[in-house]
Parts: structure tokens; sequence; C-alpha cells
């Protein structure tokens, strides 16, 4: 993935032009304010707990980790000329021998903006650069009362299991690389096909 490109543009249900790209160091006061703006039920689904701000270290930390330890993926709309981030994911890699394959994952999509798609784009990107990274195992924190994530983790075949430290939250888990499921053609697929058209 290039670094610097918008990685994809669409449109929102309202119409709202967005892309997305990989973080930049210029991030940092964009997400601070972007991230203040959060509810505090975002927050706590996001970090497992209720919090009342969110820290400038955690901030810089979005944007200063290396990459070979991470992948931030920032959704962003324009407002005069300005990006205005609306959500984000990122997976952070382990740094112990034993988890150097695995990552963690977590999204926050803006309050205004969830229900849009936005989560799913973002954790198929993440899964994708996980895959093209060569980690074997992508992992999540999930409360148990986050239906929208458990529900979103599903889709996206990941396993929900027990969390061995805390009984308010669900191991979100996928091995790496997805098997590739073979696309069922019916007749007329298989006709389209003979004539070198899909
Ligand atoms: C959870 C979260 C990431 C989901 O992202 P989103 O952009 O709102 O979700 P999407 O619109 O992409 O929905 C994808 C799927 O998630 C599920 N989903 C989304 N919202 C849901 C809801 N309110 N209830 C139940 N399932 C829901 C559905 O399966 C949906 O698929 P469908 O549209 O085919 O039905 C987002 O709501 C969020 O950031 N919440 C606050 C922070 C958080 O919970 N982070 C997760 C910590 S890892």
């Amino acid at each position: 993935m290039s670094h610097h490109r918008p990685l994809t543009h669409w449109h929102a249900a309202n119409g709202t032009p967005l892309h997305m790209r990989h973080v930049r160091p210029d991030d940092t006061e964009r997400l601070r304010l972007a991230l203040g703006r959060l509810s505090p039920e975002a927050r706590r689904q996001r970090f497992l707990a209720p919090i009342n701000t969110i820290s400038d270290a955690f901030v810089r930390d979005l944007t200063e980790t290396p990459r070979e330890r991470q992948c931030t993926l920032l959704v962003l709309r324009q407002e005069n000329g300005e990006e205005i981030p609306v959500a984000g994911g990122r997976f952070v890699i382990g740094d112990t021998p034993e988890t150097a394959d695995t990552c963690e994952f977590a999204l926050t999509i803006g309050d205004a903006w969830q229900g849009q798609g936005i989560g799913r784009r973002l954790l198929r990107a993440l899964i994708d650069e996980a895959e093209a990274r060569g980690l074997r195992r992508m992992l999540g924190h999930v409360l148990l009362d986050n239906r929208a994530m458990l529900a979103l983790a599903r889709q996206q075949h990941f396993s929900i299991e027990a969390s061995p430290d805390d009984a308010q939250t669900r191991l979100a888990i996928l091995d790496l690389p997805r098997r590739k499921t073979r696309r069922r053609r019916g007749v007329l697929g298989r006709l389209a096909g003979m004539f070198g058209k899909r």
C-alpha cells in the first residue's frame, strides 16, 4: 500500500465524500480534536472502560509509532480544504517473539458516522494489510455489550472467544491468511466464464 495516496474514496450515506489513508505525523492535532468529540459511550467501547479524556500520549502514539510496528488508517472528509477525521482503525504488532506474528486491532467510528459501513471498510483494509505483511493472527478485545462490534467481527469471520483476563470482554480472533472461498457460479456464470466475461 502506498503511504501517501488515499487508499480509496467513496460517499457516505448522506453524500459526503470520504477517503481513507494512512496516518501521517502531521495528523496529531486533527486526531486530538476528533477524539475529543467522541461520546462517552464510544470512548467506553473503544477503550473498554469509561474514560474522561484521551491523553496526548495516546494521540502521539497513533502518529509516532513506527510503521513496522503498527498500521493506522484514517477515514476523513474535507471541509474548506481541511481534512477532518470521521473514523480510524489500527493494528499494533506484538513485541515479543511469541506475538511477533500477531496484531491487535481497534476501530473508532465517530458517533454521527456509525452504521454506514465505515467500520466494515476499515476492518477489511486492516485485515488486507495484516495479510500483506504476512501476519498470522489478528485479535481484538471487545466489550460483551458491544453488539455492533461483535456482529461486525463475526461478519468478517472472526471467532469470538472468552477473554482469559476479563469476564466483561470477548476476544475476536482471526487466523491469517484468510482461506479463499471459491465463488460458486451458476450455469449463467459458467457460460459467461467460457466467453471470457465474469
Ligand atoms: C463498533 C463499530 C466499530 C462498528 O462500525 P460501524 O461503522 O458503526 O459499523 P458498520 O456500519 O460498518 O456495520 C458493519 C456491521 O456491523 C454490525 N453492526 C453495526 N452497527 C450495529 C448495531 N448498532 N447493532 C448491531 N450490529 C451492528 C452489522 O453486522 C453491520 O453489518 P450490516 O450493515 O450488514 O448489518 C463502531 O460503531 C464504533 O466505532 N463504535 C464505538 C467504538 C467501538 O466500539 N470500537 C470497537 C472496539 S474494537
